[in-house]
């Protein structure tokens, strides 16, 4: 980051002596060899498959000394990519700019990668532009039970989680026939990433979350982690292993805990054992059923928002059907966080005034 701020700033000094010297004006792409794509081996390829990790590579030849912006994108069927603009500056010679990226979940059929050169001295643009092809694993669904011969541990503790009656194997990995007729790992999807999550975990289009009656309405976990600071950092896999079931294999299911990455993060007010998630990840979602009454009310899922706003009263955390976004994203009030255990009786302090005034307190 810091790096292409300082180029940028060194860029123009730099055209100023090429300019005194009289070489710019010999700066000109002599030649764009072309557009490849490569696999994660670094192999050309002309075809690829869903969530297949591919670079995408771009190489060309300097005449003279100078400066060279390079940027493209990536356009298939119903989705695309930007490749942001890169900068090279130096003599003449051959230079090859690449980009890692990955082949979405769903992209099917043909794609296009135009990648451009651009000598901005000479205004001089060359476009060039690769084609190839994303071929679905072909396969057919054959039910998690054909699973279980060989991954038996996975199965068991999936047969533990709230996935087990409705997502199978198959719904995360797709279709497993060939995988098991060739034991092959390119032959089934392996993806870490959000997307997967994003089938079913995901309300409108993750821009908006949305409530109802003074709740965060369940199943957009997406929506609400992707819209906070920390949602820029992480995939939901990172935290989360979706074979164990949270409930019964706490410690299997959520592999990273608070603490791994916030290890100075002190809790005072004699609440040393109360979890981060408590405060942190209250349930403001509700899916069946809430209880209790007033500024005491409870839903019955965890929140993917983590942050507090004490200064907040509660009904500002929500706007018409939606949660309310501040320049810092979205937010979590008092009543969720602290009033879930003080509401008079399972703890002492049981009205909003008085968690908010010690509320600055607890780290
Ligand atoms: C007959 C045995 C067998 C069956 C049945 C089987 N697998 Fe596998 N699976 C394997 C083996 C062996 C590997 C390890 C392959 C390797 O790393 O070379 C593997 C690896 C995997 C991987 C990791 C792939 C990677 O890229 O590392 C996934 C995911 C997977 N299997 C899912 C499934 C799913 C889902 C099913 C059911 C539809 C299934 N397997 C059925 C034997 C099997
Ligand atoms: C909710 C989505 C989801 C379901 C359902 C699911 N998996 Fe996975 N699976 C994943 C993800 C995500 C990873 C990668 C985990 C990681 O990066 O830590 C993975 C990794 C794997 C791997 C390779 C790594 C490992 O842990 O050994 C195998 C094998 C596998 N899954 C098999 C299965 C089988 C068999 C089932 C059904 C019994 C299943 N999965 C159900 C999402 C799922
Ligand atoms: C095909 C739809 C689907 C996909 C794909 C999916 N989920 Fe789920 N998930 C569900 C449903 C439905 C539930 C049950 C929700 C409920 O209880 O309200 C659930 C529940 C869960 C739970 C609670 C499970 C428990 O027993 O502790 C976790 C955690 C979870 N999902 C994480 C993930 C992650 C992480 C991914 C991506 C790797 C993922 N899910 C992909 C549909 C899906
Ligand atoms: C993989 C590392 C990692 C893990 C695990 C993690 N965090 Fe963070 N957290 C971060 C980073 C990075 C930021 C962003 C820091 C920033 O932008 O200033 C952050 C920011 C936050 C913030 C401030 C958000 C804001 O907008 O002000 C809170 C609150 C928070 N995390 C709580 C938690 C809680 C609770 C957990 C456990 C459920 C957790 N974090 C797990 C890395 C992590
Ligand atoms: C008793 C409730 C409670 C517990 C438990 C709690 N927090 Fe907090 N946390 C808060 C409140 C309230 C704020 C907002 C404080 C403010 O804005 O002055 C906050 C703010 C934060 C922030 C952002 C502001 C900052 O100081 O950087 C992070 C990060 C954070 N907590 C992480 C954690 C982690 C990690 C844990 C577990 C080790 C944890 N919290 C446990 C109530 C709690
Ligand atoms: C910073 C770590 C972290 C990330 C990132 C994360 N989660 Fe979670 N998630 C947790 C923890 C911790 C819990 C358990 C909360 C509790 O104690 O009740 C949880 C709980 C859940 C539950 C069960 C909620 C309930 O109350 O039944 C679902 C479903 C879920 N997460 C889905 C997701 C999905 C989908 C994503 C990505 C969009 C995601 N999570 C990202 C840490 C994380
Ligand atoms: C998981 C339940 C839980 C949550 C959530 C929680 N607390 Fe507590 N808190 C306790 C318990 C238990 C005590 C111990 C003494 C008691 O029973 O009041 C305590 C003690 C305190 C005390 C000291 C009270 C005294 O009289 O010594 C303060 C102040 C306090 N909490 C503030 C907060 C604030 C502010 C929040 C929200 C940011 C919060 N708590 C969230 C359970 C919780």
């Amino acid at each position: 980051m810091h790096m292409t701020r300082l180029i940028f700033f060194i860029a123009p000094l730099f055209y100023l002596c090429l300019l005194h010297s009289g070489a710019a004006s010999g700066v000109e792409i002599q030649a764009f060899t072309g557009v490849i794509v490569l696999d994660a081996e670094g192999n050309q390829i002309t075809d690829g498959s869903p969530s297949q990790q591919v670079r995408y590579e771009a190489i060309f030849t300097l005449a003279a000394p100078g400066i060279a912006i390079v940027f493209g994108r990536v356009t298939g069927d119903g989705w695309s990519e930007n490749l942001n603009p890169r900068l090279r500056i130096g003599f003449m010679g051959t230079y090859n700019v690449t980009w890692e990226s990955k082949i979405p979940l769903f992209a099917r059929g043909n794609a296009k990668v135009d990648i451009t050169v651009y000598v901005p001295f000479l205004r001089q643009l060359l476009t060039r532009t690769a084609f190839f092809t994303i071929i679905p694993i072909d396969a057919d669904y054959v039910g998690s039970d054909s699973c279980k011969t060989c991954h038996s541990s996975i199965y068991d503790s999936w047969l533990n989680t709230k996935h087990a009656t409705t997502v199978g194997c198959e719904a995360c990995h797709g279709p497993g026939s060939a995988h098991i007729a060739t034991l092959s790992p390119d032959k089934i999807i392996l993806d870490s990433s959000s997307d997967v999550c994003k089938q079913c975990h995901l309300r409108n289009n993750g821009g908006v979350i949305e409530a109802e009656n003074g709740f965060i309405v369940f199943q957009q976990q997406f929506n609400e982690y992707t819209s906070t600071r920390l949602g820029k950092y992480l995939q939901c896999a990172t935290c989360h292993d979706p074979h164990y079931s949270i409930d019964l294999a706490r410690k299997q299911a959520v592999k990273l805990s608070c603490r791994t990455c916030h290890f100075l993060k002190t809790i005072g007010l004699g609440m040393q054992f109360v979890k981060c998630e408590s405060c942190h990840m209250p349930p403001a979602v509700k899916k069946y059923a809430s209880t209790g009454i007033g500024p005491y009310r409870k839903g019955d899922m965890a929140s993917h928002i983590w942050r507090i706003k004490p200064a907040a009263q509660p009904p500002q955390m929500f706007f018409g059907p939606a949660v309310v976004k501040d320049a810092k994203g979205p937010f979590l009030t008092l009543d969720f966080a602290c009033l879930s255990c003080h509401n008079g009786l399972d703890s002492r302090l049981y009205d909003f005034a008085s968690v908010q005034q010690t509320s600055t307190l607890v780290h």
